[in-house]
């Protein structure tokens, strides 16, 4: 997708580096990273430079092929394959990625591995890409649906970042938005902010803006009240791991858009891709939940009067705050399951049908 009219995608590899944008300056200036090492990928992952559920496995995937450049040795590629895994809890993607890869250099001679490995991960990039792009096919009859009707714009609410920012290219979320507006179908989003760490204004609002899709920008606690208003016709948000029975665990705040919806009789769809489908865990409570440091609640960090970054504390320094990271949309409250092999119902039965 586009960055000031030039195309891009999240991540790519040159001249043995892996080359990010790095997340946590946007919007307020775009920086290219370079992760020379396979620690500068875990860190990366861990700081969010790069964030999102698909990107991150991804990046764990190229930190692989850093790993073998750095030391070609097993101990020290599978010590590198559990820290990626465990740079981050939630996401299944990590696990995902990095067992592909590893499954794939399984046995290989190490005069081999580093072409096998970054040919690997360069096809991991390539899958997301087409997986996003049918996502994006598919959402968009549904938008078509809702537009055939209404006959004037769509406004769909999203929640987080599940663009083209969080993955490598379309995004999941909003890959049917994108779709739709290069349709000519009119639509809006409504971009809850995210707190706390405002993925939502920073990242969603400004790649939508950057592709000229109309966006607002609303605080967590609006969408309740713009859904009572009917000036919400559809939900779109993505997840880091989707249960086997539909449960879908993604951003903290996802759960409140979908009880607001149903209460208000407005389709609440989750897109995802299969890499995020986890067929093991089959109760949500064993779901690892990330916290992490309560400072992305109680600091700010933005533009100053004389436009440089600066951040700052906004709560007593007494206070204590806690910051759990994502949360569980029960499958009863998820209208549909936007994926690449279609969309299906949010349950055992509707997964089994499409990934056999
Ligand atoms: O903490 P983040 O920014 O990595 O969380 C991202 C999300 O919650 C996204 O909605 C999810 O990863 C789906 S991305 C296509």
């Amino acid at each position: 997708m586009r960055i000031e009219g030039k195309e891009y995608r999240t991540i790519w590899f040159e001249n043995n580096v892996v080359k990010i944008i790095n997340q946590t300056k946007l919007p307020h200036q775009f920086i290219i990273k370079d992760l020379k090492t396979v620690k500068d990928t875990i860190n990366a992952i861990k700081v969010m430079e790069v964030r999102g559920a698909p990107l991150i496995g991804a990046t764990a995937a190229f930190g692989l092929v850093l790993a073998i450049i750095e030391n070609n040795d097993q101990s020290f590629l599978k010590k590198s394959a559990e820290e990626l895994i465990n740079s981050r809890p939630t996401a299944i993607n990590l696990k995902w990625a990095v067992n592909r890869m590893m499954n794939k250099l399984s046995g290989v001679n190490s005069d081999k591995i580093l072409e096998k490995a970054l040919s690997e991960a360069n096809e991991i990039c390539e899958d997301d890409i087409k997986f996003c792009e049918k996502i994006g096919l598919n959402g968009l009859k549904i938008i078509e649906e809702i537009y055939n009707k209404k006959k004037d714009t769509v406004n769909i609410l999203t929640h987080c970042n599940a663009g083209w920012l969080a993955t490598i290219n379309w995004g999941t979320a909003t890959s049917p938005i994108y779709h739709a507006h290069k349709k000519g179908i009119p639509v809006h989003v409504w971009a809850d902010e995210t707190r706390p760490r405002n993925q939502g204004a920073n990242l969603t609002s400004y790649e939508l803006n950057e592709e000229g899709i109309k966006n607002t920008i609303i605080a967590d606690n609006t969408g309740g009240i713009l859904m009572q208003r009917g000036e919400v016709d559809m939900c779109i948000v993505g997840t880091d791991r989707t249960l086997s029975n539909g449960d879908v665990c993604n951003k903290v705040g996802t759960y409140l858009k979908a009880l607001a919806a149903h209460d208000n009789n407005i389709p609440f769809y989750v897109a995802l891709p299969s890499s995020t489908i986890d067929w093991d865990i089959k109760n949500h409570k064993e779901i690892p939940i990330e916290e992490r440091n309560s400072e992305e609640l109680s600091h700010l960090e933005g533009l100053d009067e004389e436009g440089k970054i600066k951040k700052i504390q906004i709560y007593p320094i007494k206070s204590k705050a806690i910051n759990l990271a994502f949360d569980v949309t029960p499958a009863k409250y998820v209208t549909g399951l936007i994926t690449e092999k279609g969309v299906c119902e949010a349950s055992s039965e509707g997964l089994k049908n499409l990934f056999k």
